[in-house]
């Protein structure tokens, strides 16, 4: 007796929302990460002035790209190392807008008073960003640690 098996895949619920898969910047190539963005409904780019280096840059950031990998598609020579939101060797301080960085490890109370990641930080209004030295990020997310 033959069977039949049906290749057609089942239909999405209601609720489903479309996914889109980003990778890391290429200039790390050993590291395979890849993270899952939902999209914005309408995908909109967000302005993001980065200081670094006695410079201002603007930059048009997607909502499902960090601010890390647009700075280095830039040519912008800001510091990185891992680009997991692990290593804080792309600390900045969030001087206006919103980012999502829920990926990072940064604790809640660092995230509050300004800090980011740029390896993990995706905009989520147009963004004024400063590099700052990761000492002063380590020394505040060290502290918080200790509480
Ligand atoms: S590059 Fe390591 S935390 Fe951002």
């Amino acid at each position: 007796m033959a069977t039949t098996i049906s290749l057609t895949p089942p239909p999405l619920p209601l609720n489903f929302k479309k996914y889109q898969i980003t990778k890391t910047h290429p200039n790390t190539p050993y590291l395979k990460q890849h993270s899952v963005r939902r999209l914005s409904a309408a995908v909109k780019a967000y302005k993001v002035l980065i200081e670094h280096g006695g410079k201002t840059t603007e930059l048009e950031v997607e909502p499902d790209e960090t601010i890390l990998s647009k700075a280095l598609d830039s040519d912008l020579p800001v510091p990185y190392d891992c680009n997991l939101g692990v290593c804080m060797t792309c600390p900045a301080r969030l001087v206006a807008g919103k980012v999502d960085q829920s990926d990072g490890m940064l604790s809640d109370d660092v995230v509050e008073a300004g800090y980011a990641l740029m390896c993990v930080s995706y905009p989520r209004s147009d963004c004024h960003i400063r590099i700052i030295p990761e000492e002063e990020l380590l020394s505040l997310q060290l502290a918080t640690a200790n509480d």
